[in-house]
This record gives structure tokens, C-alpha cells and sequence, in this order.
């Protein structure tokens, strides 16, 4: 793998993200999930061993292959893959949209377009989960690349939904690679009403 996301994937774990595993306990019975910026699929993994089935999306080749790859014979049969980028996709009425620390990689002027189609491709019942980046993280405002919202704007984008978790994490900390940070990160669940 030669992308600049390779040392992110090799080095952030493998393990599915809390965020991820407390919804998918939630659900009574597996069902449809679609997993955007799904890396080398830590969630998505987890997602394909409790029965689900999966529409993984993500904008670096290389890490849909290793998730194709990761997921065997049996994991790949419930397993649709998509290389592109979130805001260009499209995906079906589903019953879990996951995102885990990938929603602020959308440029700001597409993530409302994104959030629409993510709010729209969820009916009553079905549920969100990942992170949103605040106002206060250290990339804010960055280079317009990147997305971050401040906690009532959060809590806006959430009207249609009743709040399962909003966590926010405020504090210094280190990147996946090992620098110095202030992370400033809302952990979301969120079942739509
Ligand atoms: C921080 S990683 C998170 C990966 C994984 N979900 C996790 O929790 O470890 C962000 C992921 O989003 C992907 N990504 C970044 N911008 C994207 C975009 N606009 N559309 C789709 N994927 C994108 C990257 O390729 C990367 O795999």
C-alpha cells in the first residue's frame, strides 16, 4: 500500500470502534449497514461476523482491497465494496449508516448534500453512528478540506433522531501515529425517530 493513508491503517488498530459496536448491539437482528470511509474495515469486519450485510465505501483503493481480502470467502458473499469518494455515493435505504472518524475528510461545501443523502437513506428505527470533529481540534479550521462542527451544530444535524450517545472528547492526545494532538471529537449514536 502506497497511500498517505498506509501508515494510518498500519498503525490505528484493527479492533472495531465502540462507537460501532454499541449500535450494532442495539439492533435485535443483523440487517443492511453501510460503512463510509470504511479504511481496511475494522467495522465493517465486525459488522460481516454478526451476520450483516455490507456496503463499504471508501476513496483509497488499496484499502477496499485489503478489506476484500480480510473479509474470506464467507465474509465477501454479504459484502459489497465501493471506491469513491462519500460524498459522490450513492447507496439503498439502509438500516445502519457507520462512519467512524471519517465524515470531517468531506470538504465543507459537500457535507451538507452528504448529510442529506445519509439522513434520507435511513428510515424510523434505523440508526447512525461514528464522530464528528469539533471546532476545537487541532485541524480545525485546517486547509477547507475538512469538515468540523461546534456541539449545537451537532445537535442540529441530529433533530431527526433521538440521541442514543453524543460524547464529546475535549483533551490533548496523540494521532494514530504517534503526534501530539488536541482532539476534539462528538461519538455519536443515533436512532432515527
Ligand atoms: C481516519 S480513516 C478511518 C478509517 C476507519 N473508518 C477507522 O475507523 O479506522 C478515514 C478514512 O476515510 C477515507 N476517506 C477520506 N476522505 C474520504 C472521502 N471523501 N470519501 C470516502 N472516503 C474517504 C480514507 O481513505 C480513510 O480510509
Amino acid at each position: 500500500m502506497t497511500s498517505a493513508w498506509a501508515r494510518y491503517y498500519a498503525a490505528s488498530g484493527e479492533e472495531p470502534r465502540q462507537t460501532l459496536l454499541d449500535a450494532a448491539d442495539r439492533f435485535d437482528a443483523p440487517g443492511h449497514a453501510v460503512d463510509l470511509g470504511c479504511g481496511t474495515g475494522r467495522d465493517t469486519l465486525e459488522l460481516l461476523d454478526r451476520g450483516w450485510r455490507v456496503l463499504a465505501i471508501d476513496s483509497e483503493p488499496d484499502a477496499i482491497g485489503a478489506l476484500r481480502e480480510r473479509a474470506g470467502e464467507d465474509g465477501r458473499r454479504r459484502l459489497a465494496t465501493e471506491v469513491a469518494r462519500m460524498e459522490d455515493a450513492i447507496w439503498p435505504e439502509t438500516l445502519l449508516v457507520t462512519s467512524s472518524y471519517a465524515l470531517p475528510f468531506c470538504p465543507p461545501e459537500r457535507f451538507g448534500g452528504l448529510w442529506e443523502r445519509i439522513v434520507g437513506s435511513l428510515s424510523s428505527g434505523a440508526r447512525f453512528c461514528g464522530q464528528f470533529f469539533g471546532d476545537h481540534d487541532d485541524w480545525a479550521p485546517g486547509d477547507g478540506d475538512m469538515t468540523f462542527q461546534t456541539r449545537s451544530e451537532v445537535e442540529r444535524l441530529l433533530a431527526a433522531f433521538v440521541l442514543e450517545r453524543l460524547s464529546e472528547v475535549d483533551e490533548d492526545g496523540l494521532t494514530a501515529l504517534g503526534e501530539p494532538k488536541h482532539w476534539h471529537v462528538l461519538h455519536v449514536i443515533a436512532r432515527k425517530r
